[in-house]
């Protein structure tokens, strides 16, 4: 957030799953079959997800995939994320790198098309004491890199939108 606040291309805001209390993913009806949704806390969801051109997702990995909690956020949707942009950074002790494969071909179906260059964070050398976030420096440059594609592919994504 600190890279991208100072950015002047788009306006960025953090989104975190955590602060919309979503359950268990427990609809009915798929997303893609119907917009209107049995669990209330989705209902915000949509509205956010709705009102954004593209997104960086930020995601840890735990065995290999990322976390339930990311997969049903996504998956209480459908509409609101297609036709639009995004970039992943992941983290863990090995990366994150196969968390961040999964979740790109997880965002397939939504239609979410994710730019090719992905931060990737090591629990061992970008935090203090595995806690305290302490990034290397050579990151910026990637995370510049993929902001820049991030935000030119959400431009160009908006035009079919409308
Ligand atoms: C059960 C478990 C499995 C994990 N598996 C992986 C893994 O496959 N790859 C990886 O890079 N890190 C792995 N990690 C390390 C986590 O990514 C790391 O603890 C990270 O800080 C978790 O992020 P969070 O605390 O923000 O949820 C694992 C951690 C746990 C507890």
């Amino acid at each position: 957030m600190g890279i991208a606040n100072k950015r002047t291309d788009a306006t960025f805001e953090l989104v975190d799953i955590k602060e919309y209390n979503l359950p268990k993913f427990n609809e009915t009806i798929p997303a893609v079959m119907s917009e209107s949704y049995e669990t209330p806390e989705v209902n915000v969801w949509s509205d956010k997800v709705k009102e954004l051109d593209g997104f960086v997702f930020v995601t840890p990995e735990y065995n290999k995939g990322i976390t339930s909690a990311l997969k049903d956020a996504i998956d209480y949707l459908y509409t609101e994320w297609n036709n639009k942009a995004a970039g992943i950074v992941s983290y863990g002790s090995s990366l994150g790198v196969t968390a961040a494969n999964n979740l790109r071909l997880t965002l397939t179906v939504p239609k979410v098309a994710t730019v090719g260059t992905q931060p990737a964070l090591s629990l061992f050398t970008d935090f203090e004491n595995m806690s305290s976030f302490k990034p290397a420096g050579f990151h910026e440059e990637t995370v510049q890199t993929m902001l820049n594609e991030v935000v030119a592919w959400s431009t160009a994504l908006k035009t079919i939108r409308n």
